[in-house]
């Protein structure tokens, strides 16, 4: 790719982008942004592209997690401390489920830009440009706020790189130790999930204690004091993706340096438009929302420029059909790689089919559906002979109304008491730890299964 340039993107056809009113206060932050410091190190991102092609063959597994948008004014230390919290004890369920390292990846740290179905929203007869995210507009119904400001990127850039600096603090300074795996209960002290969860957690301890009497200190295993937590985010909004993207003096390729990992969204991803042409150049490893839309020559044809050399983890594909239709879409895709032989990491997004409007008149999600779309993905996968290689969800470790179901029974009526997204609907605490039982009890399945077949 030794022609590409990071700004081959604005001669292609671009969509869910802004127009900003004032070029040079764009040009202004954009000429800023480009001399500070990356957030993520190539070196980084090329070992979460390690893992996640273990991923795609089966030897690891995939939890990608975190805010549909994240916000300006719910930036806080405890939120990012709660989510971080929430998807480690996630991992200990799935890695016990999956017996595989369980690789965790935030959506976080970069996460600002938002596609919209519709380029403006109507309210009382008033018509304006709809909210694209807190790094581009403001959510406030006014026109003001609804203006593109070029600024929020540097607004954005702040928060992201604060973010990271704690989540790097959680992951190495002790708080992610495994010892400490009866500590990370959050809240939730009572019912059943809680209990499964306390059980684990005492399967693991004796584990340890047991490792301590036979000579093999925990405390002195590093792999078991730290974890590796990697950032993520829509590559949406390319002036500021330009701006941090630098050359790797190692390899001397181009590496996107504003999370680990970035994805292409459903809306966005026309073979030959912006986006496509620019996440072509940069190696991160990269993920491609699949909806139902997407057939299965957009798909080869999406791969083979993505990932002209067939590397093993660069591209996740993140399916995501909705409750019901999983058959109908996913085994034809799944043909389609394997006859092509294109190395992927097949992912479960079960949120953004699964959005409905409740009779309250909140956008929600039946936390049944989500649980039903997951299965399906695993039987599909399970009937073609392919590998399920994680799920991606979104959530928050804060105790919120804004999907409806679970053990803690979220109701229509419910919605309203603790609805905070910015965006789209986020499984609370319980119901994201409901889930990942659910997921580990399939990957247990699974397991059997394959030894079972591997015995015969
Ligand atoms: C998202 O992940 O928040 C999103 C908008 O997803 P999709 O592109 O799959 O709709
Ligand atoms: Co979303």
């Amino acid at each position: 790719m030794s022609d590409w340039q990071t700004s081959d993107w604005r001669n292609k056809p671009r969509v869910q982008m802004p127009d900003y009113p004032d070029m040079d206060a764009l040009n202004k932050v954009e000429a800023q942004l480009s001399k500070y410091p990356p957030l993520v190190f190539a070196g980084e991102a090329r070992r979460l592209k390690s893992e996640l092609a273990a991923a795609g063959r089966g030897e690891a597994f995939l939890l990608q997690g975190g805010d549909c948008a994240e916000a300006f004014d719910q930036f806080s230390a405890d939120s990012i401390r709660d989510t971080f919290k929430v998807m480690l004890q996630m991992a200990v369920v799935l890695t016990f489920g999956a017996k595989v390292p369980v690789i965790k990846v935030g959506r976080m740290a970069g996460q600002f830009a938002k596609p919209r179905s519709a380029p403006t929203e109507v309210k009382d007869g008033v018509e304006l440009p709809s909210y694209r995210g807190d790094i581009i507009n403001e959510l406030d119904f006014t026109s003001k706020a609804r203006i593109p400001d070029p600024a929020k990127m540097l607004q954005a850039y702040t928060q992201a790189a604060a973010t990271l600096n704690l989540l790097r603090a959680f992951s190495t300074g002790g708080y992610a130790d495994v010892n400490q795996v009866h500590s990370w209960t959050l809240g939730f002290t009572e019912g059943e999930k809680a209990a499964r969860y306390r059980d684990v957690a005492t399967r693991i301890s004796d584990a340890l204690d047991f490792m301590n009497a036979a000579g093999l200190d925990a405390d002195n295993t590093h792999a078991l004091q730290s974890v590796d937590f990697y950032t993520s985010h829509e590559a949406l909004l390319l002036e500021y993706e330009e701006a941090l993207t630098r050359v790797d003096s190692t390899t001397g390729k181009w590496l996107a340096g504003s999370g680990h990992f970035v994805w292409i969204g459903d809306r966005t991803r026309q073979p030959d438009g912006a986006h496509v042409t620019f996440l072509k150049g940069v190696q991160n490893p990269i993920g491609i929302k699949t909806g139902p839309s997407i057939t299965t020559d957009d798909l080869k044809s999406l791969i083979a420029t993505l990932n002209p050399e067939n590397e093993e983890g660069r591209i996740t594909l993140i399916n995501r059909f909705g409750a019901g239709k999983v058959g109908d879409h996913l085994p034809q895709l799944i043909r389609a790689v394997n006859e092509e032989g294109f190395n992927v990491t097949w992912v479960c997004d079960p949120m953004h089919g699964n959005t409905i409007k409740s009779a309250t008149g909140y956008k929600t999600r039946p936390f049944e559906s989500v649980l039903r779309e997951v299965r399906e993905f695993f039987a599909v996968h399970g009937a073609e002979g392919s590998v399920p290689g994680g799920v991606h969800f979104e959530m928050t470790g804060q105790d919120v109304t804004e999907c409806t179901g679970g053990v803690r029974e979220v109701t229509d009526e419910d919605l309203s008491d603790r609805y905070h997204t910015a965006c789209d609907p986020r499984l609370n605490a319980s119901q994201s730890l409901e889930l990942a039982f659910l997921v580990a009890e399939e990957l247990t399945a699974r397991r059997a299964k394959v030894a079972s077949a591997a015995a015969s």
